[in-house]
């Protein structure tokens, strides 16, 4: 049954699922606040780079499912399902900002229309938001309004965002209304995966859960890449093996120069927030963290033990591949301290260059491909594995370099075959 839905905010999670929606045939109203960027979306420009989001957002605004608008009072009152995807940013102390859950939830509530609807979360929110939400879509309904609260968590991924959200392990739908439930699950018919149907509390769990889990796997493969610098074994052989073990498995189990993004950081910080007021003792979370600090701090040591000189070309900005996203970047951290140091860095990445000039601006040299970065450098290092860089032909690269040093940040290369190739190379735990 084909719907009308609005979303509330266009970051990755709120225009990728209006895309994916309207693409199955529903109409969908998107709602942002900044008039350039609507002027943006309208046109088809997507904002954020995000592999094939640009064509679907062109195909279904040329089908007119697609609107976008800075009003409530067109788009609410014909919707059966608004989301909330609005951003929910870390406090100081960690605690996720839900000023703008609370504030769109109000305005949601007095723009639909009686009769049954349902407000459904997809912002990542701490256990116990949404029957806050509940609470005030309740105070601020119309008469003879029914509206239903859902928390539907999102777990797609930067890069991969379209293909995950088409295809996710599970799809959950946390509620208490039966209804609101049918009617999600209706919704959702076309996407693939397990469904999950339980309630608020355990939906806004899990999501926090899957994310702090994830980075406590990548923060445990780091802790053991630390004892392999050390006694000189290999941490991917370490890991290969460790991964043979179903119970254990191998993915999100590379060792590197620590997590980054929008999501892992914050979430690991807003967990911990929450455990903090439930009087839970959070130091694995902190040790979480910590861990992945120093995955940074112990890359940028190796730079400064190993390298003679002072110029530095850098392979990868974004946080990974396939994303323009510099937020919460380990280059970000390694860039400004040798900065700091006086180094001269030529840095080159396929699409993150803008968001990382925002940042760092004109202390940085930006240069248009792998081969210009390393031209008379001192040393190479890689904070990204874009694919472009896996097969790079490295004797040209040799030959451009003024010594012969590599830091890299993602395991990319074989320390053998780089020694062979005539470099000095630093892998991550890698011996
Ligand atoms: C993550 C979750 O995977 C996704 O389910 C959720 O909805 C949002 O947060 P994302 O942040 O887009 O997605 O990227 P992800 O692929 O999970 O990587 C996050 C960070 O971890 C990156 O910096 C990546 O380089 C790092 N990482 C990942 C590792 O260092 N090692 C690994 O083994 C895996």
């Amino acid at each position: 049954m084909l719907m009308t839905i609005t979303i509330i905010g266009h970051g990755y999670v709120g225009l990728v699922s209006a895309c994916v929606f309207a693409d199955f045939g529903n109409k969908v109203w998107v709602i942002g606040h900044t008039p350039e960027k609507l002027a943006r979306l309208r046109s088809g420009d997507p904002i954020l780079y995000e592999p094939g989001l640009k064509e679907m957002l062109e195909k279904n605004l040329k089908a007119k499912r697609l609107i976008f608008t800075d009003t409530y009072k067109d788009s609410v009152p014909e919707s059966q399902i608004v989301f909330i995807t609005v951003g929910t940013p870390p406090k100081e102390n960690g605690a996720a900002d839900l000023t703008a859950v609370y504030h769109v939830a109000e305005q949601i509530a007095k723009h639909l229309k009686p009769g049954f609807n349902v407000v459904s979360c997809k912002s990542t929110v701490p256990v116990g938001t949404n029957k806050k939400v509940e609470e005030i879509v309740n105070k601020n309904k119309k008469a003879n309004s029914h509206i239903a609260v859902a928390s539907c968590p999102e777990f797609l991924r930067e890069g991969s965002a379209l293909g995950d959200t088409l295809h996710p392990d599970r799809v959950i739908v946390g509620s208490s209304s039966k209804e609101a439930v049918d009617t999600m699950l209706e919704l959702h018919k076309p996407i693939s995966g397990d469904r999950v149907v339980t309630d608020l509390a355990s939906a806004e769990l899990i999501k926090y859960t899957s994310n702090s889990m994830l980075a406590t796997k990548i923060s445990f493969a780091n802790l053991i890449s630390f004892y392999c610098e050390k006694t000189g074994a290999d941490v991917e052989t370490v890991l290969d093996a460790v991964g043979l073990d179903k119970r254990i498995g191998r993915s999100f189990m590379y060792p590197g120069v620590g997590y980054g993004g929008s999501c892992f950081p914050k979430d690991v910080q807003a967990l911990m927030d929450t455990g903090k007021n439930l009087e839970i003792d959070t130091s694995l979370l902190q040790a979480v963290e910590n861990i992945n600090q120093q995955a940074r701090e112990n890359f940028l040591k190796n730079i400064l033990k190993h390298i003679k000189g002072k110029t530095i070309g850098v392979w990868g900005l974004s946080f990974k591949p396939d994303t323009d996203d510099v937020r919460f970047a380990p280059s970000v951290y390694v860039l400004r301290e040798l900065i700091k140091k006086g180094f001269t860095l030529k840095v080159y990445d396929q699409v993150a260059m803008e968001n990382i000039k925002k940042i760092l601006g004109n202390k940085l040299t930006y240069v248009n491909n792998p081969y210009e970065a390393v031209e008379n450098v001192d040393a190479l290092c890689i904070f990204t594995e874009w694919n472009e860089f896996k097969q790079i032909d490295l004797s040209k690269v040799k030959k451009l370099m003024k010594k012969h040093l590599i830091f890299d940040g993602r395991n990319i290369f074989e320390p053998k075959k780089m020694k062979k190739a005539g470099f000095e190379y630093y892998g991550i735990g890698r011996s």
